[in-house]
Formats: C-alpha cells, sequence, structure tokens
C-alpha cells in the first residue's frame, strides 16, 4: 500500500487554515512563535489565495507565498498547500461571466463571495488547471510540503449549474450512460405526462417547471452534477501527481449530512490519496457529540476504515448559523479527541489567526481577537499537548461493532418530490438509528448497499429507498450468511431510475424480510399511533404507517390504533441462518432501542458495560497496540471498565481496573502488551 499520510509529519497533525495574505508580513512571525507554542504540527495554506498569486492572468506573484512556505519550514512546521481554484479572481469572471453558476430558475450567481463555479465551464477548468500546474511546479517538491489541498470543500456552497453548457453536457453523459434516447424515455419513465423526448437535443437540465418535473431526471441530474464535479478534482489531481511525486492529494469532505448533499462520497473516498473531512457542529441544542460521532463514523467507512484527516472544525462558536454559542471549557478537546478516536490522525481548525475584516471575522479561531490571555488560546495549548501525547497511535484502526447502511443516491432519491409523506426524512432515519447504537455504546460503520457486510453480525438500514437489486441480493445474502438486519420501513421499494420494483413492496427486499407491504399510511401531523408487543412493551409510532402482509415473518409488535390497527408493526423473519426485522413505523426512542435490543441479542453482541449514555468509549487499535478512548461527556465523574491494566497518556498515569474519567474530561489508556 503506498503511504498516503502526510509526508514528513511524524506526530499526529494538530493546526488549521492559515490564512497569512490577510495580515502584514510584521504578524508572521508571532504566528510562528505562537504556532510552536501551541504545538501546532501542519497548516493549511494557500486555499483562497488565487486572486494574489495570478493578479492578472498569467502574471504570477510567488513571492510572498514562497516567504510563507520558507518561514513554516524553517519553524519546522508541515505544509497541507491549497490549490485556491475555489475562488477564482475578479478579473477571470470578468473575462469569463458565464463561468459563474446559474440557478434552476435561470437567474446567474455574481462575483463577491466564493465557490461561485460552473464546473463544466471549459474556460474555469483550464484557469484552474493553469494555476494548478504553476502551483505544483513551484511548489512540488518544497521541504515543507505534506500534502495538497484542493479545492475547497467541492459541492458547497452551489453544486448543480442549470446553464446551456451544462445542458450540452448533461445530453453528452445521458449518451454515455443511455446510448439512446429511447433508453432515456424507458428510465425516466417519460410516457408519464407526456415528457417523451425524440432527441438527446431535446434534454435539458431540470430547470424550474411549473409542477413537479421528471424524477428519474432530476436524480440523473445529480449524479451528472457529482460526476462533473468529480471531473476537476481529478484533472487536478493528475497534474500534482504528475508534476509533485509521492505528496498525498486530498480534497476536504463535509460527511456531516446536514452539511453536504450534493456529492457521494462513496464514489469520492475512492478518489483521494487521503481522506480529509470538515466537521461543524449544529448548535440546534441537540446532542452535538452524537452527530460528531457519525461524522466521524461515515469518514472513517469514506476512507475504507483506513486512517483519515480531521482538517477544520471549530475551536468554540462559528458564525453561520442563526445562534453561535461558544463552547464550553473542555467542548473543544472532547470533539478533537472524538474524531482522533474514530479515526482521525490528528485535529486541524478552521482557521489559525481569527480575521479582522471579511465576512468569518466573528468565527471563533485558534488565536482569538483577544490574543493569548484568552480561555480559547489556554484550551489550545493544552490540546496541541494532549494531542502530541497520543501520536504513537497513528496508523490504527477503529473498531466498530455494527453496521449502518447507507447510500447518498437513495437519499437523494427520498428527497424528491411528492413522495407519500414530507415528514419523512431519510437523514432523520439515519440520525435515529445511529443515536439508538450510540447510546448502546456500540461503534458504527457505515456500509454502501453493496458492500461485503459480513464482518458485521449487526447491520442496520434506515430507510434505504432506492435499492438496486444488486444491493437486494446483497442484504439478502447477508442475511442468509447469517447476519441480523434491520430495515426501517420505505426501504427496498425503487431501482436505481426512481422505477418501483416489480410486485409487491418492498420488491428488492420482500424476500429477505418475509413480508409484503400493501399500502402505506402515513400519519397527519402530531398523529401517533400505538403499538403492543412482547413483555407489555407498549411504544408509539409517528409519521408513517403501513399495511404489512406477514409471508414467514412473525409479528413481534402490532398496530393497536389508527388505521392500520390489528396488523403487524414490527416483524422479525429467521431466513437462512439469520435473521431480518422489519420496523414500519417511526418508532419513539424506547421502541426502537427494544427493537435494536432484540436484534443485537440475534447477533449476540454483548450487551456493553454498564456506562451512563454520554460516556463515549470507543478502541483503535494495530501493531502499534491497543488505545482505549473513554470521553465523559456529561457533568459527572464517571469510571469505565478497563480490559487490562495500561497507561493513561494524557495524564501519564498508570490505569487498571475501572478508569477515573473526570466529568467533561477525556482519558486515553495505551493498553500493556
Ligand atoms: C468551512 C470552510 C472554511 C470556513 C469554515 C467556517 O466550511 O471550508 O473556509 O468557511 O467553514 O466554519
Amino acid at each position: 500500500m503506498p503511504d498516503t499520510s502526510p509526508r514528513g509529519l511524524t506526530r499526529l497533525a494538530f493546526g488549521g487554515d492559515y490564512n497569512p495574505e490577510q495580515w502584514p508580513e510584521s504578524v508572521w512571525q508571532e504566528d510562528v512563535r505562537l504556532m510552536r507554542e501551541a504545538g501546532v504540527t501542519m497548516v493549511s495554506v494557500g486555499i483562497f489565495s488565487w486572486a494574489l498569486l495570478e493578479p492578472a492572468p498569467g502574471a504570477y506573484d510567488f513571492g510572498w507565498l514562497d516567504r510563507v512556505l520558507d518561514l513554516l519550514h524553517s519553524h519546522g512546521i508541515r505544509v497541507d498547500l491549497g490549490t485556491p481554484t475555489v475562488a477564482p479572481p475578479a478579473w477571470f469572471y470578468r473575462a469569463h461571466p458565464e463561468a459563474l453558476p446559474v440557478t434552476a430558475e435561470g437567474m446567474r450567481h455574481e462575483f463577491g463571495s466564493r465557490g461561485a463555479i460552473c464546473h463544466g465551464n471549459a474556460d474555469y477548468r483550464a484557469a484552474a488547471a493553469a494555476i494548478t500546474t504553476r502551483l505544483a511546479e513551484r511548489y512540488g517538491s518544497h521541504p515543507a510540503l505534506a500534502m495538497w489541498h484542493v479545492h475547497n470543500e467541492y459541492g458547497v456552497p452551489v453544486s448543480a449549474c442549470y446553464c446551456d453548457s451544462c445542458a450540452a453536457h448533461f445530453r453528452r453523459w445521458l449518451a454515455t450512460a443511455y446510448g439512446t434516447v429511447d433508453a432515456v424515455n424507458e428510465a425516466w419513465g417519460t410516457a408519464f405526462w407526456g415528457q417523451h423526448y425524440t432527441g438527446l437535443e431535446q434534454i435539458n437540465p431540470p430547470r424550474a417547471t411549473p409542477t413537479v418535473g421528471n424524477p428519474g431526471q432530476a436524480l440523473d441530474y445529480r449524479r451528472f452534477t457529482d460526476a462533473t464535479i468529480r471531473e476537476n478534482f481529478r484533472m487536478e489531481r493528475d497534474i500534482l501527481h504528475r508534476l509533485s511525486p509521492g505528496v498525498p492529494v486530498t480534497t476536504n469532505f463535509m460527511t456531516a449530512l446536514s452539511q453536504c448533499d450534493s456529492l457521494d462520497y462513496w464514489a469520492w473516498g475512492r478518489e483521494v490519496d487521503l481522506v480529509t473531512n470538515d466537521h461543524y457542529l449544529i448548535t440546534d441544542g441537540r446532542r452535538t457529540h452524537v452527530n460528531l460521532a457519525m461524522a466521524a463514523d461515515l469518514t472513517r467507512s469514506v476512507a475504507g476504515g483506513a486512517p483519515w484527516l480531521l482538517l477544520e472544525h471549530s475551536t468554540s462558536g462559528v458564525n453561520w448559523q442563526p445562534r453561535n454559542p461558544a463552547k464550553a471549557p473542555g467542548q473543544m478537546a472532547r470533539n478533537s479527541l472524538a474524531h482522533v478516536a474514530r479515526g482521525s490522525e490528528g485535529a486541524m481548525f478552521f482557521q489559525w489567526r481569527q480575521s479582522r475584516r471579511g465576512a468569518e471575522k466573528f468565527h471563533s479561531a485558534m488565536l482569538p481577537h483577544g490574543g493569548t490571555d484568552t480561555r480559547v488560546w489556554r484550551e489550545v495549548v493544552e490540546l496541541g499537548a494532549s494531542v502530541d501525547s497520543l501520536s504513537t497511535l497513528r496508523g490504527t484502526r477503529t473498531e466498530a461493532d455494527a453496521a449502518m447502511v447507507w447510500d447518498w443516491q437513495s437519499w437523494w432519491a427520498q428527497n424528491l418530490s411528492w413522495r407519500p409523506s414530507e415528514d419523512h426524512d431519510a437523514r432523520e432515519r439515519a440520525d435515529s438509528f445511529y443515536e439508538v447504537l450510540y447510546d448502546r455504546h456500540l461503534t458504527v460503520d457505515f456500509a454502501h448497499p453493496e458492500a461485503d457486510l459480513s464482518a458485521y453480525p449487526l447491520v442496520v438500514v434506515p430507510a434505504l429507498y432506492l435499492t438496486t437489486e444488486a444491493a437486494g441480493r446483497n442484504l439478502t445474502e447477508y442475511v442468509r450468511d447469517g447476519g441480523t438486519l434491520v430495515v426501517s420501513y420505505f426501504s427496498g421499494i425503487v431501482d436505481e431510475h426512481d422505477a418501483v420494483h416489480e410486485g409487491a413492496y418492498p420488491g428488492a427486499l420482500r424476500d429477505v424480510l418475509g413480508l409484503t407491504v400493501e399500502e402505506f399510511s402515513p400519519l397527519l401531523r402530531d398523529d401517533r399511533v400505538r403499538l403492543t408487543g412482547p413483555d407489555g412493551e407498549e411504544p408509539t409510532g409517528d409519521v408513517w404507517t403501513e399495511f404489512v402482509v406477514p409471508r414467514g415473518a412473525e409479528t413481534v409488535w402490532t398496530y393497536a390504533d389508527g388505521l392500520t390497527a390489528g396488523r403487524p408493526a414490527v416483524t422479525r423473519h429467521r431466513f437462512g441462518r439469520g435473521t431480518a426485522w422489519y420496523v414500519s413505523t417511526r418508532l419513539d426512542t424506547r421502541g426502537l432501542d427494544a427493537v435494536i435490543g432484540r436484534a443485537a441479542d440475534d447477533a449476540r453482541i454483548a450487551p456493553r458495560a454498564d456506562l451512563p449514555r454520554d460516556v463515549e468509549v470507543v478502541r483503535r487499535s494495530g501493531e502499534q497496540g491497543s488505545y482505549l478512548f473513554a470521553i465523559n461527556h456529561t457533568a459527572a465523574d464517571a469510571k469505565v471498565p478497563l480490559d487490562g491494566p495500561g497507561t493513561e497518556l494524557l495524564t501519564g498515569e498508570r490505569a487498571a481496573g475501572r478508569l477515573a474519567v473526570p466529568a467533561g474530561a477525556v482519558r486515553v489508556v495505551r493498553l500493556d502488551g
């Protein structure tokens, strides 16, 4: 396997986006001095610097960047060097206004923010290739260079463009994907509402229409957009590989499901040398550390289980949400180290020094406006030391107990218009299933529906509406071979073209679940149904109910009221050597936990030690040894049982038996042996 870790970095990565161009050079000396004080090992540079690096077409000014890289190198700080292609200069747009993206309503965006790019635009591609080439020629073997950071967060703030040139590009994409217009007609079901085409040249992007457009067209446009953006990444990556061999190339993902929904990260994970991710807490009062854990698990899974790197998070509040609370004391360290527990090879931030000007001046940073006599700075310095003390775990892998099936393409399909209920939300299902597993202290890998699942005793499938035939077979074989599966409603319904599988629902999963669904019966807002089941448990459901007909499955919970009263609500099917559960309503948390608990019993997963719900315990292991992370998100001290004696790395103390984890603290034990 090629070494894809940042070149020359011998510790975990600790640092952030460094934007020295926002400051006079006199400040840079203080920057590097304070970076040393904080234990910074790597910074991301130049991500938005195109306008300064190429002030006029073909005229370059690399002097300032030379000085920045040399200064960082002389202080032993590694560089994650950006290609600035997310922020083309004003002169570029004035020469090529058609490179600005157009909305579905036909409005062209203006220059003056960032990321305003029509990814199909040939002038943009040429200009991006040129600046990338110049950077790679100049810095490809610079001694400070650890890795390349292509672009920034592809897919946001705008992904799809609906301009005429994208329309032409889309038609070419369709020609490759389908061959003929008749095949497109068939896939999209254009017989409906008279949408039939007699030539590919008649097809446009799914621009604004008076009422709902064709769902197959909309779904394919998402695929086309994702593929087009990926072409641009590949173009830059290939230039960098050619001119800067041996240096890993990445682009920062946003796998948290709330933060970017336009890229199929399963495909992207295969393109980068090192998977990197940005994660920001959505501070709407929920348990933010659960969403963080989920994003980290998803990122690790996109990396195929290999180590990855958290390239951005925040030291305290952000400034782009309606309300942006500061992080509580200790919360930054818990956040950073939770990412490390779940596979990150370090913790990086946006950004090093808080800006005085521009749109993000109220966003927290490692070095706040208030300078070094601040709580944030003191916590940053402390975290730098903590991260440094964990450096021996580089290369170890996080151990997972169960898998969750996730597919961006199925999510896209589910978000199309005119579904049985707008209250159904695939992401919410994934969040809820994840939260139940988290509360049971089970570490989760995510898996593509067609991936090999045989390593997992338990696999959960929250709302896999779009299930290809191959995915259906895969899940069926998994159970036949002894696995335990838990499937939620609105799964297995359509194929890759959003066409309903033939026969009764859920077409792709009928056999494995041992049932059919005659009809969906979503509930009105605020309506709830009661369920009756074993042991007197009476959970409730909302949003969705179904008329389920068992065909081999046993009924475990039954609807007690509502239109479906007396019908099965939750079923269990012994199939081959395994078991498949089906949940036909949106169960309350207690009910979902009861189902997952029974499924975990079927999967012979021993219950985890009696730990408080918000004490997170995760293991990383490898040739270097075995590391147990205990993260106490509660306000009470906790005790975590250890498998054996070891050394607690943040305090340097010996640990055995039950590890004391003070309220709000993190402990990492390197187990002996
Ligand atoms: C990220 C972005 C950074 C910065 C940050 C603020 O999405 O990559 O450049 O804007 O958000 O939270």
